[in-house]
């Protein structure tokens, strides 16, 4: 099971060899992820779900907890449902953004204050019923055009894009319109950190 699945991007590998349910509270983000398809896809809410008890050997979170009024709650329910757990997040401990930290300068503060600390994350899942939570992190490189990655910022690619202060967006959208292809030609490069939090019960 993908919990907050988005537009299946996760679902859809997975699903290259196992039987895959997609669940997100989003019809608008569902809709793109069928179109993805084979795999089934449910619209319910994360900290409720609409599965019985052990329907599923695995549940993956991605970038999910943040959007959660209640994490605690929907690992435990997550608990009910699958027999083991991987959380996929970013640690704001250690998150740096580059450049879209000069362009918008109140989006770290914003995201240190949503995203659950690891630690919290790992304390969770114990309640909820896991054992032994295991951390890892994997260092990833993504390489872009520039007008991509603006395209990307354009389209608001961060969800805390619209929690900034107002005219921050727009203002840091300007900067980085002038600056990335003044800094960086026409190839941009992003290097960030995923941090897994596997466990099972
Ligand atoms: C940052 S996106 C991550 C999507 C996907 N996991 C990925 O990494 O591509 C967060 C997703 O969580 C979904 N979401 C937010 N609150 C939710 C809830 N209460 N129950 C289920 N999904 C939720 C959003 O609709 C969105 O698709």
């Amino acid at each position: 099971m993908d919990v907050g699945a988005g537009t299946g991007r996760f679902a859809k590998l997975l699903s290259m060899t196992n039987r895959v349910v997609a669940l997100d509270s989003s019809e608008a983000m569902l809709r793109v992820a069928r179109a993805k398809g084979p795999f089934e896809c449910v619209e319910g809410d994360g900290h409720r779900l609409p599965f019985r008890t052990d329907a599923f050997d695995l549940a993956m979170v991605v970038m999910v907890l943040q959007h959660l009024g209640d994490y605690g709650a929907a690992l435990r329910d997550i608990a009910r449902v699958a027999h083991r757990v991987v959380v996929a997040t970013s640690d704001m401990a250690t998150r740096r953004l580059g450049i879209l930290e000069e362009a918008f300068p109140s989006l770290l503060a914003i995201d240190r204050k949503r995203f659950p600390p690891i630690p919290a994350i790992v304390d969770a899942l114990r309640a909820a019923g896991f054992r032994d939570p295991l951390v890892e992190e994997r260092a990833y490189v993504r390489r872009l055009a520039t007008g991509d990655q603006l395209d990307r910022v354009r389209h608001r690619y961060l969800s805390t894009f619209d929690l900034l202060p107002l005219g921050e967006f727009e203002r840091g959208l300007r900067f980085l319109e002038d600056e990335m292809p003044r800094r960086y030609g026409d190839r941009f490069e992003i290097t960030a950190r995923f941090t897994f939090v596997g466990a099972t019960r």
